[in-house]
């Protein structure tokens, strides 16, 4: 059995142990289409329902759909309009479909009359803004139940999602290579984008995410996206974190870089790089994510007393909070058909919920570690002046040292990793570095 086959046959299972257990028979599945801007007819960009990428790679077809009844062959209605404005969606054959039964259609219309009295008591999943959509009489929209099943286990990754998370990772490593001699060929932020771009022949829409390009102070703004168009006197360190997709499957990448090889920031580059490192070394099942959170937190107070930015032992760094405001963001997600990829607060396929920590507002990622999750680990430490200031009269404080570090911004490094048996894990990240290396 081919690894789709094995793929689809997995979501088909899933679909109806959630389709049995929310007590519906069927799901209908829309790909969406594009919102235009107020007042305005002009399009976003299309992004496709996760949970209609999730069965068939197919993410440029608005208004197509599927319809999934519990133990049936999926139906795929594919939205082929006769349309001489815009070039049609090409669906090259492929061996998604052998596995559905084709339906092509050019209106909604033929969709309804299709399902005839199914569509009254389907569980409609997916966006419902326009029409004729909006007033189609279906039992329920998105009902959460349903949403929590499917997102609960969405987070074990089948072969053939890890095969297209490999795919997105080359992409983004050979990118973040073009980016990063576009640095140190001191080109501007927007130059460095452009490059990042032409590397892989992407249009932004295709990136999973806007891709964070910042040069010197930039690199303390955690979801820098401005993109400078002239480049500064003196490119000193930059931070990219960036991605890539394929069939749908989202890579999420960071590297930071010094211009100068030795000194002061090219050495606290190496300590979080090494830091991490050392945090995917305690990476194994049955281990609780926000376990690795804290942990890293340690490592990273530990540099911070190192590097004096901080006078203290980790453990007091970490205790009193400081840690966190060099270090705000979690420790990752999980990653996969979306860059935060969904169920990182899911106890189980009920929908019941992890407790937040309040001192880790940010962390997206509560469950334990399990065989077959892919997860992003993403370690920074940072200067943000806004999170200094609760702590602008501790003594703990060297405030010379972090004006030194302030002019270069911060550091975050970000692997994706698939979770194996006991440890014995696969860092997809650094693994397409080492290929484009050889
Ligand atoms: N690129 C967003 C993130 O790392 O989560
Ligand atoms: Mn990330
Ligand atoms: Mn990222």
């Amino acid at each position: 059995m081919s690894s789709y086959a094995a793929h689809i046959a997995t979501v088909q299972a899933r679909f109806d142990a959630a389709l049995t257990a929310t007590g519906f028979d069927s799901a209908f599945i829309y790909a969406g289409q594009p919102r235009v801007a107020f007042l305005d007819d002009n399009p976003a960009p299309f992004k496709v329902n996760p949970l209609f990428k999730y069965w068939i790679p197919v993410t440029d077809s608005p208004k197509s759909a599927i319809f999934y009844e519990r133990g049936a062959r999926p139906v795929v209605f594919l939205f082929q309009p006769r349309d001489f404005w815009h070039a049609a969606v090409k669906i090259a054959p492929a061996e998604w479909q052998e596995h559905v039964e084709l339906v092509v259609v050019d209106s909604l219309e033929k969709v309804t009359r299709y399902l005839g009295d199914k569509l009254k008591a389907t569980a409609f999943l997916g966006e419902h803004f326009a029409e004729p959509v909006a007033s189609w009489p279906v039992r329920a929209h998105n009902p959460d139940a349903l949403i929590d099943h499917l997102h609960f286990h969405r987070a074990i990754k089948t072969d053939w999602e890890v095969e297209n998370l490999r795919v997105a990772n080359d992409r983004a490593a050979k990118a973040h290579l073009a980016a990063k001699d576009a640095f140190f060929a001191g080109k501007s932020e927007l130059e460095i984008h452009h490059a990042y771009l032409a590397a892989i022949n992407f249009r932004e829409s295709e990136l999973p995410y806007n891709s964070i390009v910042g040069l010197n102070e930039h690199g303390a703004i955690l979801h820098y996206d401005v993109y400078e168009t002239s480049a500064p006197r003196e490119s000193r360190s930059f931070l990219i974190d960036a991605g890539a997709t394929y069939r749908g499957y989202c890579a999420d990448i960071t590297r930071t870089y010094s211009r100068e090889q030795s000194g002061f920031f090219a050495e606290l580059v190496e300590a979080v790089d090494n830091a991490q490192q050392a945090l995917l070394g305690e990476i194994e099942p049955g281990v609780d994510y926000y376990q690795l959170h804290v942990s890293q937190h340690l490592k990273i107070a530990q540099i911070l007393s190192d590097f004096e930015f901080v006078r203290g032992s980790a453990e007091s760094i970490y205790e009193q909070g400081f840690s966190s405001a060099f270090f705000p963001h979690g420790l990752g997600h999980f990653i996969g058909l979306q860059v935060h990829d969904v169920g990182g607060f899911l106890r189980n396929d009920r929908g019941d919920q992890f407790d937040r920590d309040p001192r880790h507002p940010f962390l997206r990622l509560l469950r334990p570690v399990e065989e077959g999750q892919v997860f992003t680990i993403e370690p920074g430490l940072y200067v943000v002046d806004q999170l200094l200031e609760a702590h602008a009269n501790a003594k703990e404080l060297n405030w010379q040292r972090i004006d030194e570090l302030r002019p270069y911004g911060g550091v975050r490094i970000e692997d994706s990793i698939v979770v194996g048996k006991a440890g014995n894990n696969e860092n997809l990240t650094r693994d397409a570095f080492a290929r484009l290396e050889n």
